[in-house]
């Protein structure tokens, strides 16, 4: 009998990294895959399903503008009552630390159906940093009986915490997503992106819309990287901005009306992914691209005061750059203009991945429901 798996996702970067793994569930005869929206995202989060041909089962249909977590929470939940009514999964697979995650993670446990946690064990011990993330990610792990964690440090989480059952290392599958969308001869679909002079000017790629960088934070952000532009004549900014109000209007307050200040609609991940590919380096505080960019050999800026991926920061590619204008102003002009701390940390790592997590993951499942004799080779960096 095959194993019904229910994978549940609602924005842009859960989708990106489920995508994958909803192929291998797909691909394989142990499973039969359900795929259940609830679009906590709609056109961020549609996009990603066009890229890579996903028809989901079930959409929650939820997104509101400015939607605060409580009604992201309720929405999903009560959504996901008849969802799980209906389908009845063996199994229902979330992902990482968002809203939808959590609310799914409930509604599942609420009907004593097993969860799987994909991206388990990323912790900052910061309880409101990231906001709601920490709390989201812990609590699925107390929910959770099968824990796919891309790192081994991500697994020494969890004991920490007395979750040593039904854990596996695999990688993140970010690794496997981003081994289908880079291509050297790419050319970008987005008219605008290939009439930047990659090897002349140094482009900066920049993302930021994190909930605790809302406000001060953002701003001093912002205001560094429009320094940045003023003050560094080959440099120019590409940021796809978030759909996010909030982030919109911050946006184009402080950085709007420069020259060499690229405020652009959110990319798809393919053209996101092979920007990223040709950028100098990358500014930003979203969790996946700190997972991306240093398996593409680009250093990163961490745009936040602390981070749950701390594997980038150890091989040397990412560094914590907080949110004070000084601060990050300072460590973007050093990587500008001093060639050996721009080598230094240009340098391809793979410490989240390499590219097989997704079979890992099937694998253990499989296993686990007496379909293999062996559990999954680890993920080793
Ligand atoms: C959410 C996640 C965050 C993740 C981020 C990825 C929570 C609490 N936060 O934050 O962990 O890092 O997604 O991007 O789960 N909007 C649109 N169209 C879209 C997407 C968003 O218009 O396709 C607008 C809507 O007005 C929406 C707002 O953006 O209300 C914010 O979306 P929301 O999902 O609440 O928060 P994010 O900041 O995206
Ligand atoms: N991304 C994208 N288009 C964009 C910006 C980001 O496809 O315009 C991808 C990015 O490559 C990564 C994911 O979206 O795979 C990260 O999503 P986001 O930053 O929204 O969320 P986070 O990772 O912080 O939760």
């Amino acid at each position: 009998m095959s194993i019904r798996v229910m994978t549940i996702f609602g924005t842009r970067p859960e989708a990106i990294k489920m995508a994958p793994l909803v192929r291998e569930l797909e691909r394989r005869a142990e499973f039969e895959s359900l795929c259940c929206v609830t679009a906590q995202h709609r056109q961020m989060l549609d996009s990603v399903l066009d890229i890579f041909h996903i028809a989901p089962d079930y959409d929650l249909n939820i997104m509101e503008p400015r939607q605060t977590l409580s009604t992201i929470t309720s929405k999903c939940l009560l959504g996901m009552e008849d969802v799980l009514d209906r389908a009845r999964p063996d199994l229902v697979l979330v992902h990482g630390d968002t809203s939808t995650t959590f609310a799914g993670a409930l509604a599942a446990f609420y009907y004593q159906i097993p969860v799987g946690h994909v991206e388990a064990g990323l912790r900052t011990w910061d309880r409101y940093s990231p906001f709601p993330e920490e709390m989201n990610r812990r609590l699925v792990g107390d929910i959770a009986q099968l824990h796919f964690c891309p790192t081994a440090s991500n697994r020494s989480n969890l004991a920490r915490e007395g979750i040593t059952e039904g854990v596996f290392v695999t990688g993140n599958t970010v690794i496997d997503a981003l081994r289908t969308t880079v291509r050297k001869d790419y050319r970008f679909t987005t008219e605008s992106l290939n009439d930047l002079d990659f090897a002349g000017r140094k482009i900066i790629l920049v993302t930021c819309h994190r909930r605790e960088n809302y406000g001060e934070p953002m701003t001093h952000i912002m205001t560094a990287l429009r320094r940045l532009a003023d003050d560094f004549a080959e440099v120019e900014l590409v940021y796809p901005v978030h759909l996010s109000p909030v982030v919109q209007e911050a946006a184009k307050t402080y950085l709007g009306g420069h020259p060499r200040i690229h405020l652009i609609a959110p990319l798809d991940v393919v053209e996101m992914h092979n920007l990223m590919a040709r950028c100098c380096f990358v500014m930003t505080d979203s969790g996946g691209l700190q997972e991306e960019a240093p398996a593409l050999g680009k250093p990163v800026l961490v745009l936040r005061r602390e981070t749950e991926r701390p594997e980038a920061v150890s091989a040397g590619t990412a560094r914590l750059a907080g949110t004070e204008e000084e601060a990050v102003y300072r460590l973007a002009a050093q990587l500008l203009q001093d060639e050996g701390a721009y080598a230094a940390m240009a340098h391809a790592v793979n410490p989240y991945g390499d590219g097989r997590a997704c079979a890992r993951i099937a694998d253990a499942i499989a296993w686990q429901w007496g379909q293999r004799e062996t559990a999954p080779e680890e993920f080793m960096a």
